[in-house]
Parts: C-alpha cells; structure tokens; sequence
C-alpha cells in the first residue's frame, strides 16, 4: 500500500521558497525538505525566524526528525540544515551529482584545496534510483537534473518533492542557463516526473503567485500534464527547449545567487571565520 505522508507546508515570502516536513502517519518521524536560512545580503545578517518556526513545529509534535533533504544547491536562499540538524537532528542528503556542482562553483569561487569536491560535506549523496526510510515510510530518490546537475526529485509515498523542475502549472517550469543546467535535460526529467502515477500529489519548491493569484504549493502529476503551461501534453522537447531558451534569456541572476551557492555547496556551512573571528563571503568580480 502507498503511504500518504502528513505534509506540513512552510512559507518563506522573501524567496518565495517552500520547506516541508513529510511526517509518517505510522510514526513520529519525518524528513525536512529544503530549509531556508533567513539572509539580508545588505548587512550581512543571518537569523533563524524561518528556520526556528519549523523547530517549533518540530518540538510541539514530538516529531523525530530523521532526514534534512535538499532538492538541489539553491540559488536563491541559503540553507539552514545544518543550523536544523544542530537543534533537532537528522541527516543532510542531497544529489550525488553534487560533486558537478562544486567542481564549478569550486572554480567559482576559488576555493582552495581544502575544499573537498567529493560531497563529503553531506551526510548521504543519493544516486538515481536511491531508497532510503522515513519511519515506516519508504522515499525513493530520482535524479532530475537540467535546472542544475544535482537536482533530485524526492518520492515519498503517494508525494513526490520536485524541487525546481517543475513550477504549479500557471508558473510552467524553472530555468535552466545557471552553469550546467541543460534546458533539453530538464525536460526529459519532467517527464520522468510526469510518468510517476496520475493522482501524485507534486510539491513545488517555488510558485510566484503568477498573474496575481494566491500563492499555492501543490498540484498532481495528472494536473501538470494536462495543464502546466511550458510541458503540457503534446509540448515537444524541441519546442520546450526553444521556449526555455529564449525565456532564460530575459531573466536576471537571483539576488542571493552568490551567497546561496558559495554556503549551499557545502550542505549549508558558513565559511570559517578569518583570524579575526569574522566569517566573509567572497564576490567574484564578472565571475558567474
Ligand atoms: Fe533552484
């Protein structure tokens, strides 16, 4: 019998990001998906009202938090798993394809030779077809790379977490020209996503609440297929391409872009302090 995992939704209106906690009906565990760490690159101030809301969540249920999962190395807002995995538990997992991602951004950045491009940072790299427990609850990782390499979309019972392959159907799909994103590959893991049964309920990482509608965070593989604006069916994968091109071309770099992949590639660590104590974030000047 498929599980129907309780799903708790949080909202981060500055990034426009959705955490979840995906709890066993059968048990008090449960996975957090994609934690957000409240950032004001102006000041350089991090706090945790984002974070902390999920641990009081955490705490009032009694939940039993087994797994900090990210779809993928977020652009757009840095993590707070490690800040989470310090006040509740739980193990950080992400793509095995992460080691692509800090191959480049490694370069990016100019990171020295201590930083390990071996994913070493994260608790458990998952492969394409990965299971792992929550509870009694079986998930089973897919590698759904095209918005970035490491993409994965999480399938925990009737629920599957798609990260930034898809958006709500309105909102049609993420972009694919960050460093090695690949508008074709993105829509060949759609359609792994979409083959996945009719009535599975999709959680977005992402809605923009398009045309001014309420913003909505869930929709069902049956609804995307028949609805979603850039892969309806009978969308082809040259004409997706096409479309996705052209649009990425528009659109400006996200505002944390370069906090974001700098802490996220290392599973959400802020870097050491320098020896006066301070912690920096480096700027690549022309560089992304
Ligand atoms: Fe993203």
């Amino acid at each position: 019998m498929t599980a129907h995992p309780d799903v708790t939704t949080f909202f981060d209106t500055v990034s426009n990001t959705f955490s979840y906690v995906v709890k066993d009906p059968a048990s008090d565990a449960c996975a957090i998906v994609d934690s957000v760490l409240d950032f004001d690159y102006a000041s350089g101030k991090v706090s945790y009202k984002s974070a902390d809301e999920i641990v009081a969540h955490v705490s009032k249920h009694g939940l039993n938090v087994e797994w900090l999962i990210e779809t993928h190395v977020h652009a757009d807002h840095l993590s707070a798993a490690p800040y989470l995995q310090e006040k509740v538990g739980g193990k950080i997992g992400i793509g095995e394809q992460i080691t692509a991602v800090q191959e480049t951004f490694g370069k990016v950045f100019n990171e020295g030779t201590e930083f390990q491009r071996d994913g070493s940072q994260f608790d458990r790299l998952f492969a394409d077809g990965a299971t792992f427990s929550i509870g009694a609850m079986q998930a089973l990782a897919i590698s759904t790379p095209g918005h970035t390499p490491a993409c994965m979309t999480y399938v925990i019972g009737d629920a599957a977490f798609v990260g930034d392959t898809l958006f709500m159907p309105d909102g049609g799909t993420a972009r694919a020209d960050f460093p090695g994103g690949d508008a074709r590959q993105l829509y060949r893991s759609i359609k792994r996503v979409l083959a996945l049964p009719a009535e599975t309920r999709l959680f977005m990482c992402h809605d923009y609440g398009p045309n001014g509608r309420d913003i909505l965070n869930e929709t069902t593989v049956a609804d995307q297929i028949a609805h979603n604006i850039h892969v309806h069916e009978g969308v082809s994968e040259e004409e997706f391409v096409q479309m996705r091109t052209a649009r990425d071309a528009t659109l400006a770099m996200p505002k944390l872009i370069i906090p974001s992949l700098q802490v996220n590639m290392k599973a959400g660590a802020l870097p050491d302090p320098e020896a006066n104590g301070q912690r920096y974030l480096r700027v690549p000047i022309n560089g992304l």
